[in-house]
């Protein structure tokens, strides 16, 4: 029986004696992805360490529409917490240009953030230790699934990815933690609620939302169709009640009509579900006028794609995201 703020203190107290605090202190660095966990993380370990933390937000080009700049001002204006931007669209949409197996995608982002991360620890003279925001649900999913035979889901980037030749310990303050506590505990510690009630967004991001290869050109995409999804979603005041909502851009052109003239373009999917943990999800039930109302809209303005479909797979036996 314990409180987040007790919770808070212990971790704090665990994170001083870690690292270790003053001069003879380690270095921390702390990637942000532009979701809770590894806000949370981050402002949690300033709040142990102070200037020992340095953050890194890696834009890998795969964020949604305006997301980049929402966690740039949130660190740097709101607290104070230094952050180094680092612009890798390039290099992140060159190495996947090609690539449609889902796992190698998965490894290549992870691999390319782990090199980049460490690139920024060099800069910096060289970090002892590497934060990340990693859940309870992300430690065991990767290891296995419940329920099931011992067998590696999906690799998830943040997890267990440290290579050898890594000079970093690991902090992962929030391990213990489902998503609901740490949002609890984001509250806690003051965090903006715009930002901690966000839906969960996976660290290799759009990339896995683009089943097949991915493009700047099919990012663009489905970052429209997302934010009009998202808006439709925020003005029916369902956010708060989803646990994860975004659209996914097929690799599937079809045929479609619009005023006197035939289309053939892309299939964009939309997923909802409600979930507590993630572990496992059920389908959000909208009604039909929103689907409606929202399939016109993304077939209307968003250039690309001709066809919306809703998909109706609960978790198990699908998974949130399509890779
Ligand atoms: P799945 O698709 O496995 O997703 O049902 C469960 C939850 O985990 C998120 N997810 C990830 N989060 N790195 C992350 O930080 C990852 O590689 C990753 N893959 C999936 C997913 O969005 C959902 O909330």
């Amino acid at each position: 029986d314990w409180t987040m703020a007790e919770f808070r203190q212990t971790k704090i107290e665990e994170i001083r004696a870690q690292v270790g605090v003053g001069p003879n202190g380690g270095k921390v660095i702390c990637g942000l992805s532009g979701g809770v966990d590894s806000a949370v993380a981050a402002v949690l370990i300033h709040e142990a360490i102070g200037d020992q933390l340095t953050c890194v937000f890696v834009d890998h080009g795969l964020m949604r529409m305006n997301e980049a700049e929402q966690v740039v001002t949130l660190f740097r204006d709101h607290y104070n917490i230094p952050l180094v931007h680092v612009d890798a669209e390039e290099l992140f949409l060159s190495g996947l240009a090609g690539e449609t197996d889902p796992e190698k995608k998965r490894k290549f982002i992870g691999k390319t953030f782990i090199d980049i991360f460490e690139e920024e620890a060099r800069k910096i003279g060289g970090a002892d230790f590497l934060a990340q925001g990693t859940l309870y649900p992300d430690v065991i999913e990767s290891v296995s699934f419940t329920g099931g035979p011992s067998v590696t889901i999906k690799s998830h980037h943040n997890v267990g990815g440290l290579p050898e030749r890594m000079n970093m310990k690991l902090v992962e303050p929030l391990r213990e933690l489902f998503k609901d506590e740490v949002r609890e505990l984001g509250r806690e510690l003051g965090l903006p609620e715009i930002f901690v009630g966000r839906h969960p967004f996976p660290g290799p991001g759009l990339a896995i939302r683009i089943p097949g290869e991915v493009t700047k050109e099919r990012c663009d995409i489905l970052r429209k169709a997302d934010a009009v999804y998202l808006e439709e979603i925020r003005n029916a005041g369902l956010y708060d009640a989803i646990w994860q909502a975004f659209a996914v851009l097929l690799p599937v052109k079809t045929v479609g009509v619009m005023g006197d003239g035939r289309t053939y373009d892309s299939v964009c999917a939309l997923r909802a579900v409600t979930s507590t943990d993630g572990m496992t999800a059920d389908v959000y039930p909208f009604d039909a006028g929103f689907l409606s109302r929202t399939a016109t809209r993304i077939v209307n303005e968003v250039q690309g794609i001709n066809r919306v479909v809703y998909d109706y797979t609960s978790k198990p036996p699908g998974t949130i995201e399509w890779e």
